[in-house]
């Protein structure tokens, strides 16, 4: 491939109420608001030297219009948007200038059916790493990773794999050694993606990095005084798969947000992907209790990037069996 793309970098969520998004996300989370208008709240963490790394956009139902991945330069786009388009895939340009902060953007369909978005060039701003006067809530420092449900895990896991440059972390095998699940970067940590199969193309969550452990912990002080204890869906606790330390919260549209720390370096071409049953109860939870079935079933559902309209969702047709989504 001659296109270079760096890492996962924004996502762009529809929202029902920006008021009640900016209470959560900047009052008990503390994201920083860079800027805002009417329709729209720009977020992102105190380490990043980016104009935003979330965009919460007002609208009538909440959903997913893109995820989004930085390249490493301009042209990697047209390379993209070449490549894209002999595959057969339509693509959609947006032009410079139509989003606020951000340079020529483009978006495609991927082959799971995944609104994916891909750009160069993002305002500056001041890094806040260091202002620690402002840290509050989850002191949350950067975006990490996307977590998507879709139905078929090999064929999103080739295409990343062999058509994008992803390489994969870790992945979760059946007994006919389908793989099930997996854990692909581009920088070097676990992931960038995650595939589960599960009823898809959704979006399962959005992962912000943490510094460090205890700042879990605190963010589950602060949202139970703050009275968000119910937007607690699962956690805290260490992953098997990743090693990392987790939290998932549910946003007040019911979006999932995973808070995320400590998971390991992947930069080395002879690294070995680490492989999971899908039998290991430790692969979920390392400490082996259970997630709850919600975590399972819910997920938000992802816009068509030409039409706007919900993407339809396939099953994968499992057993009936719970759970719908498998790690
Ligand atoms: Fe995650």
């Amino acid at each position: 491939m001659n296109f270079n793309i760096i890492r996962a970098a924004r996502a762009v969520l529809n929202v029902t109420n920006l008021e009640e998004s900016r209470r959560f996300y900047v009052h008990a989370l503390g994201f920083i608001e860079t800027e805002s208008d009417d329709k729209h709240i720009y977020l992102r963490g105190l380490e990043e030297h980016t104009h935003h790394s979330l965009v919460l956009k007002k609208s009538d139902e909440p959903s997913v219009e893109a995820i989004s991945y930085k390249v490493f330069a301009e042209e990697d786009l047209d390379t993209l948007s070449a490549f894209f388009t002999e595959k057969g895939y339509r693509i959609k340009w947006m032009g410079s200038g139509s989003q606020k902060a951000i340079g020529r953007t483009l978006r495609v369909q991927d082959v799971s059916g995944l609104p994916l978005e891909f750009f160069a060039t993002m305002d500056p701003v001041d890094r806040l790493l260091q202002r620690y006067d402002l840290y509050k809530g989850a002191k949350v420092q950067r975006i990490d990773h996307f977590n998507c449900a879709v139905t078929d895990v090999e064929k999103a896991y080739n295409f990343y794999i062999n058509e994008l440059g992803f390489a994969c972390s870790e992945y979760t095998t059946a007994d006919d050694e389908k793989i099930w699940a997996a854990w692909l970067h581009r920088k070097p940590t676990v992931h960038d993606v995650a595939f589960m199969n599960g009823v898809g193309p959704r979006l399962h969550h959005v992962g912000f990095w943490l510094s460090d452990p205890m700042s879990v912990i605190h963010t589950c002080d602060v949202l139970a005084s703050l009275g968000y204890g119910s937007s607690i869906e699962r956690g805290p606790g260490r992953h098997g798969l990743s090693n990392a330390f987790f939290l998932y919260l549910r946003d007040p549209d019911g979006h999932r947000i995973e808070l995320y720390n400590g998971d390991y370096l992947t930069s080395d071409p002879d690294f070995k992907p680490v492989k999971w049953d899908l039998d290991d109860p430790m692969r979920q939870t390392f400490w082996g209790h259970a997630a709850p079935d919600c975590w399972f079933n819910e997920a938000s559902t992802v816009l068509d990037i030409h039409t706007g309209q919900a993407v339809e969702t396939g099953d994968p047709k499992l057993e009936k069996k719970k759970p719908t989504i498998i790690i």
